[in-house]
């Protein structure tokens, strides 16, 4: 058994060699040493105007290159697939020399790192929009809620969302190829591979779930058709990356962003049986659990049986992401519902985090104020242990990436 710490004893003066958290674990042509990623994470805090990565945005993902993989926050193949305000894009030079800087400082830590290549469709608004048009979507179906822009004096604001323009079928082919040239990009900016988000009510998921694709041409109806677009859009990117490299998240009854589904398991078993088989890196998941806790619901208590039959169709490696913490992380592992965990919030707060749950140390909170836009403040000050202790902060801005 090929551990760390075997010896470690956590401060509790507990073993630790044993949990499967901390074994090793392979992605792709990769080999992770323990199963602790972390998840992507909107923090808007590119620079302006051009949606730029920054080496504020280095240090922060540098900080937090211990996790076993990071997946980055959500990025635009391009200005269509741009919701909010400050989010980083993947789709100009600046952009990739931006997002250079970032891959850099992770691998220089030892980090492995993948983009999450994203389009929003609906959920944005004509300020973000090229020639201010209006987003664009699966159907004419207007979302509930509110966009976050920028308003005239730089500031964020919520505006309701419109409703959307419905996507000619012979715009589609051009949708694709915006996949496509975000992920040769991300391979240009030095990344390990790229996660697909088809999760959270965005474009893919739009098509996928049936209360926002009403189409009646091939990209709709049946979910063989309304999973059309997901499956071109694999098959663009794994044609760029190879599919050992290419992750694909869904989000199984989900309802963030307006959305629903009418036949959950018919759509999102269909979904994961369709991506299994295609020695993808990885299929990675919302906890539905978590996503009905979250909106004041109670537990869905479909979530169980949606994880059990996604676990049972998907041939590969599954990860899951919501809501955990070191014991229900390390229990799922041990129960072989997933076989990597991603931590949002936790990686967010806590820089070390592997490191804190491998010493079952106290973990610092995350401050919900400052999830979007502004600078360091937090974003790169969270506290390690070690800085705890009184070690010094690391700078930075550094020259050691540059
Ligand atoms: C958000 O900005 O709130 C956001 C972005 C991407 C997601 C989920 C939430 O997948």
């Amino acid at each position: 058994m090929t551990v760390t710490a075997t010896n470690e004893k956590t401060e509790t003066g507990r073993p630790t060699s044993d949990e499967l958290l901390f074994q090793p674990a392979t992605l792709g042509p990769y080999r992770l040493p323990h199963r602790m990623l972390m998840a992507p994470l909107t923090r808007s805090r590119a620079r302006q105007p051009g949606n730029v990565p920054t080496p504020l945005n280095a240090c922060y993902y540098w900080q937090r290159a211990s996790a076993a993989l990071i997946i980055t926050e959500a990025t635009q193949v391009s200005q269509q697939g741009q919701g909010y305000a400050w989010t980083p894009g993947i789709h100009t030079l600046d952009q990739v020399e931006g997002w250079r800087l970032v891959t850099d400082a992770v691998h220089k830590a030892g980090g492995l790192i993948f983009m999450q290549l994203w389009h929003v469709g609906r959920i944005s608004h004509p300020s973000l929009q090229p020639d201010g048009m209006l987003p664009v979507a699966p159907s004419a179906l207007r979302p509930q809620g509110e966009a976050f822009i920028e308003n005239d004096k730089g500031e964020g604001e919520l505006v309701p969302f419109l409703t959307p323009r419905p996507l000619l079928l012979e715009e589609i082919p051009y949708v694709v190829r915006q996949y496509a040239r975000g992920a040769k990009n991300a391979k240009d900016a030095g990344f390990d591979g790229v996660e697909i988000h088809s999760a959270n009510g965005y474009l893919l998921d739009q098509f996928l779930n049936s209360s926002t694709n009403r189409r009646g041409d091939h990209y709709g109806g049946v979910i063989k058709d309304r999973m059309r677009l997901l499956r071109e859009v694999v098959a663009t990117v794994t044609e760029v990356w190879g599919p050992d490299r290419v992750g694909v998240r869904l989000s199984p009854l989900g309802t963030f962003n307006d959305i629903h589904d009418d036949n959950p398991e018919e759509t999102f078993g269909s979904a994961a049986r369709e991506l299994s088989g295609r020695g993808l890196a990885y299929l990675h998941l919302v906890n539905p659990a978590t996503t009905a806790l979250e909106r004041g619901a109670g537990p869905d208590p479909r979530s169980q049986r949606m994880l059990d039959l996604i676990r049972n169709v998907y041939g590969g490696t599954l990860i899951i992401a919501g809501g955990f913490d070191h014991d229900t992380a390390e229990q799922w592992l041990r129960e072989g519902r997933a076989d990597l965990i991603a931590f949002g919030r936790k990686f967010l707060a806590n820089p070390d985090l592997p490191e804190r749950f491998r010493l079952r140390a106290h973990l610092n909170r995350d401050n919900p104020t400052t999830y979007y836009g502004g600078g360091a403040l937090g974003y790169v000050d969270y506290l390690t242990l070690a800085q705890e202790r009184g070690e010094e902060p690391k700078p930075c801005i550094d020259e050691r990436w540059r």
